[in-house]
């Protein structure tokens, strides 16, 4: 049988979302002390970087850092002027560095796993959160993105919050057939939830700057 999340791992492309933009999409508290964070797919983003620098328990998850100089040549090849503005690239740049720098100086923290089986143990994270990747393409398929939700909930501790973004959005770069599939399967994650009594509540908003939607779950307190 095949691994059909491996086989995805390989498809999906990777991507650096930087700090600035992290923030307009999370909800991330004041005071990071001691808060657990995680990643899922973080790819070459900076969020965790960033985190780690300002006191947070934080680590990032992604079957591409088994080969991290892969990683920056991947994104370094997306930075056509074609595709960005200058600042963009200048912005892309320097969070790459700061990627790069935390991955060298932190690599326990940077860990080459997948999202519906990770090594943390039960009830870990304050925060997991996902950009471009649980809700932007494992939703393809409904049991791996299931399974992906399941491991989230198993491993946030009770009361925490957990982040999906985009959510119930079309992706621009896939086919009309793959979004379709992937809106009926967010579609069905929210019947499933609304029935799950490991989670307390469960939203979905639209995030302002951005003009995407975001599905946020707070495991229930027991
Ligand atoms: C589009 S990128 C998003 C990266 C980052 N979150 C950002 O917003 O810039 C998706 C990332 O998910 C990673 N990925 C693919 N399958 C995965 C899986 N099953 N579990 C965890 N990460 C995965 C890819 O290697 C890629 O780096």
């Amino acid at each position: 049988m095949i691994d059909l999340e491996a086989y995805l791992g390989k498809q999906i492309p990777t991507s650096a979302t930087y700090w600035e933009n992290g923030i307009e999409i999370l909800t991330i508290p004041e005071n990071l002390t001691d808060v657990s964070f995680l990643d899922i797919g973080g790819g070459a983003s900076d969020i965790t970087a960033n985190l780690l620098l300002r006191g947070a328990n934080a680590f990032s998850i992604d079957p591409a850092y088994k080969s991290r100089s892969d990683l920056k040549g991947r994104i370094l090849g997306q930075l056509k002027p074609e595709n960005y503005t200058k600042e963009n690239i200048a912005r892309i740049r320097q969070g790459l560095e700061t990627f790069m720098q935390s991955i060298k100086t932190n690599p326990n923290r940077y860990r080459a796993e997948f999202a519906t089986h990770t090594s943390f143990q039960d009830n870990f994270f304050d925060y997991i959160y996902s950009i471009n990747l649980v809700t932007a393409y494992l939703d393809i398929d409904l049991d791996t993105l299931n399974r992906a939700v399941d491991e989230s909930i198993r491993i946030s501790k009770p009361g925490a919050t957990i982040q999906y973004f985009p959510f119930l959005e079309p992706e621009p770069s896939g086919s009309l057939v793959i979004n379709t599939q992937r809106i009926k399967n967010d579609q069905s994650l929210l019947d499933r939830l609304s029935k799950d009594t490991r989670i307390k509540d469960f939203s979905v908003r639209e995030i302002e700057f951005w003009g995407r939607k975001t599905l946020t779950l707070i495991k229930s307190d027991y």
